[in-house]
């Protein structure tokens, strides 16, 4: 992995504040009125970015999937919950346009019963029963195709052996601007081993591998603040 050194990050909030939309959670995708297809996601990574965020005094609009933390509050926090992928999608799209930059830490499933029912309950049988599952469009990758010159931030959970090579074909196939590249047991833990990749061949890595949550948050935003200031600072001067 190429180790690359970076500019140094914002520390504290210098020009004009950046509207971040962050997401977090599972997505919970129902196959009947009483049940769902989840994961083990617990929203806290996001919550924490969220919470980084406000302290570092930007405004932060925080989509919060089911059945996870409630993030501390904050004024500059505000925070709506989804439900599924498809509700997730239209707060996206609704919401994307009134934001600057965009951290999906959101565990979004990729596949979803096919045929839910919504008033009922798949009664119990003696017989099999096969669920039919469709896939999930991919909705960060769908936001590359709206005109917005904001700065799209994914997050990659990898087996650790391919994380560098996922990390890195994500980006690309996402058209992201950056991607957060942790390992798969970081879902359900208090820490993380992430690191940042800001292009194919730009990696940043916090000062030690495992980090809190919080610690990774507080790392983490104002090397994003950089990448977006960086951004729209070449925007303008062209
Ligand atoms: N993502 C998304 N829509 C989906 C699935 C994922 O927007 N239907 C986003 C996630 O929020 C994350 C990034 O894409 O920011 C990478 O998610 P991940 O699950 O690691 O990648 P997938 O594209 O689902 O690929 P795979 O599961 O095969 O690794």
């Amino acid at each position: 992995m190429a180790h690359i050194p970076h500019h140094q990050p914002e520390t504290e909030s210098s020009g004009p504040p950046i509207r971040f939309l962050v997401t977090a959670g599972p997505t919970w995708e129902p196959i009947d009125a009483v049940r769902f297809l989840g994961n083990r996601s617990s929203g806290r990574m996001g919550g924490e970015l969220a919470g980084a965020v406000a302290r570092l005094g930007h405004p932060v609009t925080l989509l919060l999937g089911p059945g996870t933390i409630q993030p501390e509050p904050h004024p500059r926090l505000e925070v709506h919950r989804f439900q599924s992928a498809a509700d997730l999608d239209r707060e996206l799209r609704d919401r994307w346009p009134d934001h600057d930059l965009l951290v999906m830490a959101a565990a979004v499933a990729d596949y979803r019963p096919a045929r839910p029912v919504p008033g009922g309950k798949i009664r119990r049988t003696s017989s099999e029963l096969s669920l039919e599952l469709e896939a999930v469009p991919d909705l960060l990758a769908g936001l590359a195709g709206i005109d917005h010159p904001g700065t799209r931030v994914g997050f990659a959970l990898e087996p650790r052996a391919d994380l560098p090579t996922s990390a890195r074909a994500k980006l690309e196939r996402k058209s992201l601007h950056a991607i957060v590249a942790n390992p798969l047991e970081t879902m359900e833990s208090d820490r993380i081993e992430g690191v940042l990749a800001t292009s194919s061949t730009e990696f940043v890595s916090p000062p030690t591998s495992s980090m809190t949550k919080r610690g990774f948050a507080e790392w983490v935003v104002p090397h994003l603040i950089t990448l977006h200031r960086g951004r729209t600072i070449d925007r303008d001067v062209r």
